[in-house]
């Protein structure tokens, strides 16, 4: 009987896991004539009001790109204060976070970031690690394809000391590797700023994500606008490569 088979297809309630390429903060500071850092800071403002619209919205798991591993090409007043800025974040929003019962987590590579960062991002994690309303993960000097590089070095490593078979090797064992190993896949990538495109954002983890690319840049996005992009997610039929069922 065809209705009793598993449908190959389905709509889903909302989305558990969301990801957001945080992008336009440099615009929008040009906008008003100010310089780049001040729409980083207008733009690290919004971070807050999106994490607690999360769990009304049923969204369990949201993941933020903070700073790319080719944002070191900007020139070096942005780059040192942005991270004065995640310094300063870490150190503000901790209390928050913990009261929230958000989990954070921070994936990219961590080895070229300055010591009294790392401590902090070290410290946020072991204080909110019991916590489980939201998963924040941040994505901090992270690149897709760096992530893949490592994790393929970490594999590498393994099977030369003999302790993986290399022909057992599939697409969840290198998944194993990777930065988040223990998150879902994103179910939805939101990108503001009118940019539609991916700039090395979690590549191997969105394969089947569906992507909303809306105009409002970061520092203007509201927790309005969010609600809206996360409820437009339900109407849409994911197929994973199969027909309609
Ligand atoms: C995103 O905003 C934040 C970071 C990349 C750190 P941008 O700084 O890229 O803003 P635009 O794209 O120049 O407007
Ligand atoms: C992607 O935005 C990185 C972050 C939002 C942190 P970029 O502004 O760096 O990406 P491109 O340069 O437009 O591709
Ligand atoms: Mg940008």
């Amino acid at each position: 009987m065809t209705s009793s088979t598993t449908p190959k297809t389905h709509r889903p309630e909302g989305p558990k896991h969301v990801a957001i390429i945080m992008d336009g903060n440099g615009r929008w500071a040009q906008a008003r004539g100010r310089p780049r850092l001040y729409g980083h800071h207008a733009g690290g403002k919004r971070v807050r009001e999106i994490v607690e619209a999360c769990p009304d919205l049923g969204v369990k798991y949201l993941t933020v790109f903070a700073f790319s591993t080719e944002n070191w090409k900007r020139t070096q007043a942005e780059v040192s204060g942005l991270m004065k800025m995640f310094r300063r974040y870490i150190t503000r929003e901790s209390q928050n976070l913990i009261d929230n019962g958000i989990c954070v987590r921070f994936i990219g590579d961590r080895m070229r970031l300055d010591e009294t960062l790392v401590r902090l991002m070290d410290e946020l994690e072991l204080v909110t690690a019991h916590n489980d309303t939201v998963h924040l993960t941040i994505a901090l000097n992270y690149g897709g394809r760096d992530e893949v590089a490592r994790a393929t070095k970490r594999l590498a490593r393994e099977v030369a000391a003999g302790r993986l078979d290399p022909e057992t090797v599939d697409a969840e064992t290198l998944a194993r590797y990777l930065d988040t190993y223990v998150l879902p896949d994103p179910d939805l990538v939101i990108r503001t700023s009118g940019e539609a495109r991916i700039s090395n954002f979690l590549l191997w983890q969105s394969a089947y994500s569906e992507y909303e690319f809306i105009d409002t840049l970061w520092p203007d996005f509201s927790r309005d606008e969010f609600a809206r992009v996360v409820g437009s997610f339900s109407k849409r039929e994911r197929r994973f490569g199969a027909v309609r069922g």
